[in-house]
């Protein structure tokens, strides 16, 4: 991974980065952080951040996600604040108010839900859910798709930007990883119920869960058809699995009940995390009451530990951000023609500019894959054109409009955006595409 930018042209971010480098492995600490510039960030408030050198941009990064009311939310901050000054830190000892009332506002809003446990990161939220459902099924495997991203974890570490010829087989994101756990996980390709039933076929009574991002954000943006997943969910039951839901970027993202208040299907298990906090580390995983039983805090047979579970002021971030959503749902409404507009306007750039590609998303995200539609797995996205995505990226940023320089990410619309933004967008947008085009790197619509 290398930065485009020449070093001179963001002299403060370039010596932060030279000095972290001394005491943080590669200077980051997620690898993707790396990947363009700017390389240091020193302010963010509503839809902006700041870099080191000064520069403003427009965010649609929003931390991978995490950002969902805006950088430095009120809201948010006020309740932060309060938590602080409450008179209550950190016990680890019984259960506090903030944890009664942040496990309600979930069960309430959340359709599947019953009750919830409270962790820190996405990862542990997942590694829960896999752990809960052996345990549960007695079954050692699990299946999830190609393409998908579960954190950072043994169980999932693989197979999500997989080059063509490691896609479907084993494709580890890290050296590591023990073989036993590489091969306790199958793959196989979203909006395809045949891929899942020949894993069943192949591994009868094996299989403890299958394990999907209701739409796969980690590549874009793959909507499901209604047919994959009401077909996986019957699937699943008829098989004795489970069907664990991952929401971590679709949770109160897409609706305040998730994407399963959206589609109707409801999993067993749903993980959530990221935007739940607007930025504060907190994550949740829920269930059934006759599942979420089996842990060992309810005299079940499987561990829940975390010294920090439950923390009071993520608590305080959460219940803040999830109680605007739900007294605020003018939100899902403007994010949602926000994001209509920005993938309507990009699809008419592309096709007045004669391009070949397709504006994938699904309320406030947006991806624009250089590929022909339709593009419903990720057998599709190998169609992708890399470069462009790429190129399209790192120029837009150039501009000030901060996107993710990374093939197949996506970008992230917040209550701060506003349709003027998305405007500006549009029209950066159509400038960088024209250039793009005109430096051979894009291909002509057929
Ligand atoms: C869908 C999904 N699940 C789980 C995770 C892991 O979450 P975290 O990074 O908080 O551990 C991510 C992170 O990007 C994610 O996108």
């Amino acid at each position: 991974m290398t930065t485009a930018e020449p070093a001179g042209q963001r002299p403060r971010g370039s010596e932060l980065l030279a000095a972290a480098r001394t005491v943080i492995p590669g200077g980051v600490n997620s690898a993707t952080r790396l990947v363009g510039a700017p390389h240091a960030l020193t302010a963010a408030s509503g839809a902006h951040v700041t870099d080191a050198d000064g520069r403003r941009y427009l965010d649609y990064h929003a931390a991978f996600g995490a950002i969902l009311l805006g950088h430095a939310a009120p809201e948010v901050d006020d309740a932060v604040r309060a938590a602080i000054g409450g008179g209550l830190d950190l016990v680890g000892w019984g259960v506090t108010e903030p944890e009664i009332e942040l496990a309600r506002l979930v069960t309430e809003t959340i359709p599947s839900a019953e009750q919830m446990i409270s962790a820190m990161s996405g990862s542990e939220a997942t590694a829960q859910a896999i752990r809960l459902s052996r345990a549960v099924t007695g079954r050692p495997l699990i299946v999830k798709f190609q393409g998908g991203f579960h954190g950072w974890h043994d169980a999932v570490a693989r197979n999500v930007i997989s080059a063509p010829d490691r896609a479907y087989g084993d494709d580890p994101l890290s050296r590591g990883i023990l073989p036993e756990a590489l091969g306790s996980t199958l793959i196989a390709e979203f909006n395809d119920l045949d891929s899942v039933r020949a894993l069943y076929e192949a591994h009868p009574d094996r299989i403890a869960a299958v394990i999907m991002e209701p739409i796969p954000h980690n590549v874009g943006a793959l909507v499901p058809t209604a047919e994959f997943v009401t077909g996986l969910r019957e699937l699943t039951a008829e098989q004795g699995s489970l069907l664990i839901f991952d929401e971590v970027i679709t949770g109160f993202r897409h609706a305040l009940g998730g994407y399963q208040q959206v589609c109707g299907v409801m999993p067993d298990l749903t993980t959530f995390g990221k935007a739940m906090g607007n930025g504060y580390p907190i994550a949740g995983l829920a269930g059934p009451r006759r599942l979420m039983e089996h842990f060992s805090s309810a005299g079940g047979d499987v561990l829940l530990a975390g010294t920090f579970n439950g923390n009071p002021v993520s608590s305080a971030a959460a219940i803040a951000t999830i109680t605007y959503l739900r007294d605020h749902p003018d939100f899902y409404e403007r994010t949602h023609t926000l994001g209509d507009r920005m993938r309507t306007g990009l699809t008419e750039i592309c096709a007045e500019l004669g391009i070949a590609a397709t504006a994938a998303g699904f309320g406030g995200v947006f991806s624009l894959y250089f590929a022909e539609a339709p593009v419903r797995g990720y057998r599709d996205l190998m169609r992708n054109n890399d470069a462009a995505y790429v190129a399209f990226h790192r120029r837009m940023t150039d501009r000030g409009f901060l996107m993710l320089p990374l093939t197949l990410k996506r970008n992230h619309i917040s209550a701060a955006h506003t349709a003027e933004d998305v405007e500006r967008t549009l029209e950066a947008a159509h400038d960088v595409l024209r250039t793009i085009r005109k430096d051979g790197l894009l291909a002509a619509a057929g």
